[in-house]
């Protein structure tokens, strides 16, 4: 069977060869993909934008794929897997109506409260001066940190967790001022929460929801989890974080009746829910955000400890028939993805650097493999064309096995202007 994987980041890269490793799945074409899909056997990269509705769902008819699976969040947003259905394509991936679940916050939380879904206190605001007077009294009445949201895509950055009021203040001035263009319409406000932060990713054809094993990223670009966030330095997979009855209790208290919420306005939703989490001091599950689609780093640390072909559970997303599924199967273990960016990231960066020394990473260890997020081939060379580049994975019995190994990976690759993290899993490191 052949399959259409839009999106050209470190995810889609996962995603394909995920794909690739199940026999069923003869042929992956990219859709724009990047140099590792480029390089990746059986994997085919088509020159389009992720966003180009038009000419993905010209491919999709001329290659007669099993399934669409879109990744990123943007072409979601804008309806293409409502385009594609409507040429009874199979897709994998929320209709415009689901994807809102990401693309506005507002329509998250108004969902979340209506299904009863634990999540951070919050209010919505359309102007700027009401959305300062609720700060003033939420200072007064509980203090800072306050989290300002703009409400719409902005790409990982329109939200500010405001340790002062000034801080605050100035956040919702910026998204009023239309930093975010029209994602920044409305803003929310929301009380801090504090605690562990968990992303679980879960699939679902509309009536059947599951999660994948629970992973964790390091969002923030500096050592200690300090400095600025950035789309994330790194991931690791399962965490011991969420054990077994903290998930169940995520399924019960967050995933299905979210899924009911979504059903009850008429909502039929197929792909991925991602539910990101805080895991409170008492150790409750709350909901932050939800995404419509896979994490990124998230997937590519979960997709190596996949045992389950996943072309099975796409396409029993598609097909509604998710509930009829074995339950999937996990290698034992634990992985770890350590990101490598350009240096400057996720402030300016050069691109065009070049990367070599990857296949020497991969061939000496049967558990490594290196996702690229940045890359692109040029005249036959490798080099980079993003701000994260690679995305270097190890599975491996115990947590500390898995992250030794992903760096030992990153020293055999030559790739001179790079920066990464050397602290990836320190929340883990001595746990099985
Ligand atoms: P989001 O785009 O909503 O995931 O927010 C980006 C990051 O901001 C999250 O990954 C958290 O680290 C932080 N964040 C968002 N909402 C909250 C909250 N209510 N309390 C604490 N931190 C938050
Ligand atoms: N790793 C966070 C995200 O994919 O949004």
């Amino acid at each position: 069977m052949k399959a259409i994987v839009v999106g050209s980041g470190g995810r889609e890269h996962a995603l394909a060869w995920k794909l690739l490793r199940s026999p069923n799945v003869t042929e992956v074409i990219c859709i724009p993909g990047n140099g590792g899909t480029a390089l990746l056997p059986g994997c085919r990269n088509v020159a389009m934008a992720a966003t180009d509705a038009e000419g993905i769902a010209r491919c999709a008819l001329v290659n007669n794929p099993a399934f669409v699976l879109i990744g990123p969040e943007q072409p979601l947003a804008e309806g293409l897997a409502n385009m594609l259905r409507a040429q009874t394509i199979k897709v994998f991936g929320p209709n415009q109506d689901g994807a809102q679940i990401e693309s506005s916050k507002a329509w998250a939380k108004a969902l979340m409260v209506d299904a009863g879904v634990p999540t951070a206190e919050s209010a919505v605001f359309t102007d700027g001066p009401s959305a300062i007077a609720y700060l003033h009294e939420q200072n007064k009445a509980k203090g800072m940190p306050i989290v300002v949201k703009a409400d719409g895509l902005a790409a990982g950055k329109g939200v500010t967790v405001a340790l002062t009021l000034e801080e605050a203040i100035a956040a919702v001035e910026d998204i009023f001022r239309g930093q975010f263009g029209a994602a920044g319409d409305r803003v929310v406000i929301e009380e801090f929460l504090q605690g562990q932060e968990v992303s679980v990713l879960a699939v679902t054809d509309g009536l059947t929801i599951r999660p994948l094993l629970p992973a964790q990223d390091h969002k923030q670009i500096g050592e200690g989890d300090t400095g600025p966030n950035t789309g994330g330095m790194g991931a690791y997979a399962p965490t011991p974080v969420m054990p077994a009855d903290l998930l169940a209790r995520v399924q019960a208290e967050v995933l299905e009746p979210t899924l009911k919420g979504l059903r009850a306005k008429g909502i039929s939703y197929q792909g991925v829910l991602y539910a990101g989490l805080i895991i409170t001091p008492e150790g409750d599950p709350k909901v932050i955000e939800f995404n419509c689609r896979f994490g990124d780093p998230e997937t590519q640390a979960v997709l190596p400890l996949l045992d389950t072909p996943l072309e099975k559970i796409v396409l029993a997303c598609c097909e509604k028939r998710l509930a009829d599924m074995p339950p999937f199967a996990w290698k034992e273990g634990a992985s770890a993805c350590v990101v490598m960016a350009a240096q400057g990231y996720p402030g300016s960066y050069r691109k065009g650097l070049s990367i070599s020394g990857i296949d020497t990473a991969e061939s000496e260890d049967s558990g490594v493999v290196v996702f690229h997020a940045g890359t692109r081939l040029k005249n036959g060379a490798l080099e980079s064309s993003g701000g994260r580049v690679l995305g270097v994975t190890a599975i491996a019995p115990t947590f500390d096995d898995a992250i030794a190994k992903a760096y030992q990976a990153i020293n055999k690759i030559d790739f001179p202007d790079s920066y990464y993290r050397r602290d990836i899993g320190h929340r883990v490191k001595g746990q099985a």
